[in-house]
C-alpha cells in the first residue's frame, strides 16, 4: 500500500514525492528558534515556533525560501536573494500589524538585531 502510494507519487514529480514522503513522517516543523546571520548588524534570535503558532501555514516566509537549515545564507550566497529581502518581509508584517494596533514583532533595527 504504502510501496503504491510512494510509486504514484514518483510519477506525478519530484516534489509531489517529496511532500508525501514528509506527511507521512510528520510534518517537519524545524528549529523552535533560529538564529539568523544579520552581517555587521549582528545577528536575529527568530522565535520560529511562535511564529507557526501564530499563522496557519508557512507562508510568507518558506514562498522566499525553502524548509531547509541556511537556505536564506545559500540563496544570498548565489544572488538569488538580495541582502534584507528576507528582513524586508519580515518587518512588513510587523509594521503592518503594529499600525492595524494588533500585537506584533519588533520594528526597529536593535529589537531584531541582538549582537
Ligand atoms: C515567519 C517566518 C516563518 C514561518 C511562518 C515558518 N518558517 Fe520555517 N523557517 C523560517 C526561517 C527564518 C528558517 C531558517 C532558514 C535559514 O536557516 O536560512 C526556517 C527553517 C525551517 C526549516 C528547516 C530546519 C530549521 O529548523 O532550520 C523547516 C523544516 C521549517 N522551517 C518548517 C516550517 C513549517 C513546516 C512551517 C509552517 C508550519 C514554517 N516553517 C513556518 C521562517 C519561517
Ligand atoms: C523583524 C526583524 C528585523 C528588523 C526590525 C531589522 N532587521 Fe535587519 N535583518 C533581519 C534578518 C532576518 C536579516 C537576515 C536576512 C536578510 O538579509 O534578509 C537581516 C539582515 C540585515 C543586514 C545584513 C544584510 C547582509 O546580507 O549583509 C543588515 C545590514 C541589516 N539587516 C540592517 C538592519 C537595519 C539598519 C535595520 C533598522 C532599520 C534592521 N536591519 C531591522 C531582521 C531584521
Ligand atoms: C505574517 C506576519 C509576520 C511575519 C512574516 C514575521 N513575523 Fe515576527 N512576529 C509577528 C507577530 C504577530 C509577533 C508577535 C508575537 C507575540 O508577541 O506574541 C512577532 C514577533 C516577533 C519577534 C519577537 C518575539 C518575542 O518573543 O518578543 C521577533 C524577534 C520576530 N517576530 C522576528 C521575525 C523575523 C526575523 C521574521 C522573518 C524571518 C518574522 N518575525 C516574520 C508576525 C510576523
Amino acid at each position: 500500500m504504502k510501496t503504491g502510494m510512494l510509486f504514484s507519487a514518483m510519477i506525478i514529480g519530484g516534489s509531489l514525492f517529496l511532500s508525501a514522503v514528509s506527511s507521512m513522517a510528520g510534518d517537519d516543523k524545524g528549529a523552535e528558534s533560529i538564529v539568523l546571520k544579520g552581517g555587521s548588524m549582528g545577528s536575529i534570535t527568530f522565535p520560529h515556533a511562535t511564529h507557526q503558532g501564530l499563522f496557519v501555514d508557512c507562508r510568507p516566509c518558506h514562498d522566499l525560501f525553502p524548509k531547509e537549515s541556511l537556505a536564506i545564507d545559500n540563496l544570498k550566497a548565489e544572488g538569488k536573494l538580495q541582502k534584507k529581502d528576507v528582513m524586508n518581509m519580515c518587518r512588513k508584517c510587523h509594521m503592518d500589524l503594529a499600525e492595524k494596533g494588533q500585537e506584533a514583532g519588533p520594528t526597529s533595527c536593535k529589537d531584531c538585531h541582538k549582537k
